[in-house]
């Protein structure tokens, strides 16, 4: 494979900068091995001083970790704290009057607000809320375009102990029903259109869509912030943001919860159909946020301007936009558009605009902005940046090296980190003023992380041989279980072949001679699209409900920008369609994959076959579908195929 073999030869090394070690909040190898050390010889010790430093608890824990339960591990058990608190009230005193956000909207136009008016709106919505019938554990989905009140929202369900589930707003009406009826949502928090590059996107129609689909008598009130200004119906379950908020007290006493009360639930791709509801705690979840933004990204808090660009929706606009940041009182720009609106230079043009300090993406995005050439971010003035991150998916050393030298000036270090919507925070990163980075590794572990490479059976494996990633230990920021599911949780993430306590990531890696982590892809059925998981059932189960479909195989195709394109191999039930006709239900076929799961997850090829190859044993044989994605020769035996024949007819693209 010809990006693991380039990453293979890879040899550059950057040491953190003297001037860059010497400012860090963690300084040297010897500052991070000291931390590693630590941890390994008090592991609970090491956990449970972090977390009485670092968060404000209400009432302190007496208990660090809880094994008793294992793989349901609880972490600060006894402790009572509130995330809200600690990410608004305990600012107020110090630096009310400070920016917390920044919002740029889609137009470019700006709205800022300080910690003190953040902290009275949260309070507000949270009063609202309450007023709603909303209790401790109710469960609120927010289906929100990017704005201050989707992390108003966010930070409110947190303050009164509502367990929140935010859906992308790119998900489509299917998906979001799919989501309420799992979580059994009480309340929807929306908005009436989002703006994206200067398109609307309807997202109140959704959830009117949504709540038509099935059983959604669980949803009581649909509560909905004006954006655009927008038509959208109106029904009796429907109220406006501002009319709900306004009228509320501008406080709100927290509601302190148990360290392990479920702060959110959210819904992530895995290897079945069925979406996963991943649910994260507080006390774990909040001490993840807050160490990763002091290790990884160096914060501080009193001189940064940190931008992340992801989505609410995403695991890294929860821990990376609506919690870490805030938690340290940091001041952040939150982003409603896209890198290239109004104009290409977009991104560039934010960082200078707002002397960005720290900024972080994903790989899709650097490598889309690369292909408009150098001379675009060199018409912006970036000496403000001192620090970049990347997240979501592997990124190739060329890019890597381009961000670090175009944009980073070769001044700022490069932080590629490694982590999933299960571990809520970073696990495996740089320490920016500690460990040199390599150009398309994301290093070592953080502190405390128990990251090692296994053989399927648990055992060792070699330096430099492919492996299963692992987590060996319990940590404090990881997923507690699977919402309603708990046995799926088991199966996942503990199986019993790894002897049932060690946290199996998903994503084969390999580690070098210096034990630096190399991330090679997943290892189930699940596509990295843009940095966005896809489960290849999902999209099957989506082509298959049309009622055209007899039967569909979907797998990843390694793609320049993307990461991956997906791929679908698709058997009709009339005959095999060709010329005009194959290309209108191709076209048809994307629209319906759209309006299934959403706009993300359309096929970027589709394949018609008369029928699949299959196994004896009538196994579809994905490898060899992902062979011919990829126009690689065939070199398997395909002599116990039904009809080798097909396999000419699934070479061919419908172009
Ligand atoms: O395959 C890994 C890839 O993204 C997966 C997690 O996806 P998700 O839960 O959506 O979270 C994305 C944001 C944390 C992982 O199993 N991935 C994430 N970060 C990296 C990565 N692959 C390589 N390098 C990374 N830095």
């Amino acid at each position: 494979m010809a990006s693991i073999e380039s990453i293979l030869t890879e040899t550059r090394v950057f040491p953190p900068a003297d001037a860059f070690a010497r400012q860090a909040n963690v300084s040297g190898m010897d500052g991070y091995e000291a931390l590693c050390r630590q941890a390994e010889s008090d592991y609970e010790g090491f956990w449970a001083n972090l977390a009485r430093q670092h968060i404000d608890w209400k009432k302190p824990f007496t208990r660090t970790l809880d094994e008793s339960g294992a793989p349901f591990y609880k972490w600060f058990d006894d402790g009572e704290l509130n995330v809200s608190y600690n990410c608004l009230d305990r600012h107020l005193a110090s630096k009310g009057d400070k920016t917390a956000l920044i919002f740029e909207a889609d137009d470019g136009s700006v709205t800022q607000v300080t910690y003190k008016e953040l902290h009275a709106r949260v309070c507000q919505f949270a009063n609202g809320l309450k007023s709603l019938g909303v209790e401790q554990g109710d469960r609120v989905i927010v289906y929100m375009p990017m704005s201050i009140e989707a992390v108003v929202a966010m930070q409110a369900c947190a303050r009164i102990g509502a367990i929140h589930s935010v859906v992308f707003g790119g998900f489509s009406a299917k998906s979001l029903f799919e989501r309420i009826e799992d979580a059994r949502a009480k309340v929807i928090v929306t908005a009436d259109e989002s703006l994206r590059g200067g398109k609307a996107v309807p997202l109140k129609h959704a959830v009117d869509e949504a709540l038509a689909m099935g059983d959604t008598s669980c949803v009581e009130r649909v509560v909905v912030y004006r954006r655009s200004g927008g038509d959208i119906a109106w029904g009796g379950r429907d109220l406006w943001w501002h009319e709900l908020a306004q009228t509320q007290a501008e406080t709100c006493e927290p509601v302190w919860v148990s360290a392990e009360h479920p702060l959110f639930i959210l819904y992530t791709s895995g290897s079945t159909g069925k979406p996963k509801g991943v649910q994260h705690s507080t006390g774990g979840y909040l001490l993840g946020a807050m160490l990763s933004m002091l290790w990884v990204f160096d914060a501080k808090p009193d001189s940064d301007v940190y931008w992340c660009t992801a989505d609410v929706g995403w695991i890294t606009g929860h821990t990376y936009v609506a919690y870490g940041p805030l938690s340290l009182g940091m001041t952040e720009v939150i982003f409603e558009g896209i890198p290239t609106f109004p104009h290409a230079g977009r991104f560039w043009e934010t960082v200078a605009k707002h002397k960005v300090t720290t900024f972080y993406t994903a790989p899709t995005a650097i490598r889309s902005l690369i292909k408009l050439g150098s001379d675009l971010p060199a018409q912006y003035d970036l000496s403000s940046l001192r620090l970049l991150g990347t997240v979501g998916e592997p990124i190739n050393p060329e890019a890597w090296m381009w961000y670090q030298q175009v944009i980073g000036g070769g001044r700022c270090p490069v932080v590629d980190t490694w982590w999933q919507t299960e571990t809520g925070s970073h696990m495996i990163a740089p320490l920016p003023g500690a460990v040199p980075t390599k150009p398309g590794s994301c290093t070592l572990p953080l502190p405390g992380i128990m990251a090692a490479i296994t053989d399927e059976h648990g055992g060792p494996v070699e330096k430099g041989h492919g492996g299963f990633l692992v987590i060996q230990r319990p940590f404090p920021s990881q997923l507690r279980t699977l919402w309603g599911d708990p046995d799926r949780f088991r199966k996942t993430y503990f199986p019993e072949e790894l002897g049932g306590k060690t946290y199996l990531a998903g994503d084969s890696a390999h580690r070098d001679d210096d034990g630096y982590f190399w991330i090679m892809g997943r290892i189930d059925d699940v596509l990295n699209v843009s940095g966005h998981r896809l489960g290849t059932m999902e999209i099957e189960s989506a082509l298959v409900a049309n009622p055209r479909v007899a039967e569909a195989a979907v797998v990843g195709r390694p793609h320049e920008i993307k990461g991956e394109a997906v791929v679908a191999y698709v058997v009709l039930k009339g005959t095999r369609p060709v010329g005009e006709e194959a290309k209108k239900i191709v076209a048809e076929l994307r629209d319906w994959v759209g309006k299934e799961i959403g706009p993300i997850a359309k096929p970027d090829e589709i394949r018609f076959g008369d029928n699949l190859p299959k196994t004896r044993s009538g196994k579809i044989m994905r490898r060899l579908l992902r062979a011919i994605a990829k126009g690689e020769e065939i070199t398997q035996d395909v002599s116990t195929l039904e009809n080798p024949a097909i396999l000419d007819q699934l070479k061919e693209a419908v172009k």
